[in-house]
């Protein structure tokens, strides 16, 4: 498309009605503009942005930039990442969608740096991403030494750094690689301890393990639910032989932090008075942020006394679970879980 009917386009659609212009700006971020048009409909969508008073609109506009090495003002890139590690629903998604299509500045690498310890799962490797297109090698290392000793990196899926460093100079290439590696070996053992443990069960009894589902001494139901009974804390378990395997269901009660479901990320919170929580967050205002720190457990933290929060790999979920039970009881919860369908 070219300039002028590209900004005939983008004056209607900021003037049209909002239910319009978020499916139309939705469809202009797809359309092929000319190669020498792109900057300067860009700059037409950061100055609209710029105007713009309604966050949301502005994140739209923005996210309609065509794809490539643009670059944004630092407050309005600040403004992204901000948003993005925020991590709140839509917003965030979009945020990060927006720092996927722009090439960051090196003061925005350098924020986006420090947000790895807090970063949400799903938005690392657009993290990772940003700062390799940035270019700065210096920042590049940056991450790579992060990576290395930060578990956020177990969340990244096989073959994930090998491919992004694949045209990086050899020395951070093989550096990738050393890291992928150490992932792997970890996921191996884990994978291995059980197999093993499951060739030594015999048949359970789905009915028993409905009853240590539901017992104290377990308390499975305090966060899950099955059929009508339980909280709802963890995933609804009521269909969940229907989708998972014998090894990761089994993995998932003797291992509970080796792979965390979407949607029930855990994080860590360090308090000026020096305590340690680890909970899954449930709600959050301007003053208070609350904590599931177990079944029964909910820790409400004035934000003021928060010295540092970051993205934790321990699930909420009980650890130890191989030693609480018998061979018995674990195939008896393993014959109600594969039978829930
Ligand atoms: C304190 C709350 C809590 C308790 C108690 C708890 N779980 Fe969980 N469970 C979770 C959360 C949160 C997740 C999702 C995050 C994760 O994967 O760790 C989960 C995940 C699971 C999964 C994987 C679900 C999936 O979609 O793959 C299974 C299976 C499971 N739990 C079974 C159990 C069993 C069996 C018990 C009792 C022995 C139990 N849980 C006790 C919170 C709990």
């Amino acid at each position: 498309m070219d300039k002028n009917r590209s900004d005939q386009l983008l004056i209607w659609i900021k003037k049209c009605p909002e239910e319009i212009r978020t499916v139309a700006l939705k469809h202009f971020s797809n359309i092929n503009i000319d190669h020498d048009n792109a900057l300067a409909v860009t700059q037409r969508l950061i100055e609209l942005a710029d105007n713009e008073t309604d966050p949301h609109v502005r994140l739209l506009l923005l996210n309609a930039i065509p794809k490539g090495n643009f670059t944004l003002p630092t407050n309005i890139e600040t403004e992204i990442i901000n948003r993005m590690q925020r991590g709140e629903g839509a917003s965030a998604t979009i945020a990060s969608q927006i720092v996927n299509r722009v090439k960051i500045s090196p003061i925005a690498s350098n924020l986006l740096i420090e947000m790895m310890e807090s970063c949400q799962p799903q938005y690392l490797p657009v993290v990772i991403e940003a700062i390799v297109k940035c270019g700065d090698s210096e920042a590049v290392t940056v991450v790579l030494n992060k990576l290395q000793h930060l578990s956020i990196s177990r969340t990244l899926s096989p073959g994930y750094l090998t491919n992004t460093f694949r045209n990086a100079p050899e020395s951070l290439r093989k550096e990738a690689q050393k890291i992928e590696e150490v992932i792997e070996a970890g996921d191996q053992d884990i994978r291995q301890a059980v197999s093993r443990k499951l060739s030594l069960l015999s048949e359970g009894n789905a009915l028993r393990g409905l009853q240590l589902f539901r017992s104290s001494k377990l308390a499975c139901s305090g966060c899950h639910k099955m059929g009508y009974v339980g909280n709802e804390i963890g995933p609804d378990l009521t269909r969940i032989g229907k989708t998972r395997t014998q090894e990761a269901l089994l993995e998932a009660i003797l291992y509970p932090s080796s792979r965390i479901e979407q949607g029930y990320a855990t994080t860590k919170i360090l308090t000026s008075d020096g305590q340690i929580f680890n909970g899954m967050i449930t709600s959050e205002s301007d003053n208070n942020i609350h904590l599931q720190l177990s079944a029964d457990r909910v820790e409400i933290i004035p934000k003021i006394s928060v010295e540092k929060r970051e993205i934790s790999l321990i699930s909420i979920m009980p650890h130890g679970l191989a030693e609480l039970l018998s061979d018995q009881d674990l195939a008896d919860l393993l014959a109600l879980l594969n039978a829930a369908k």
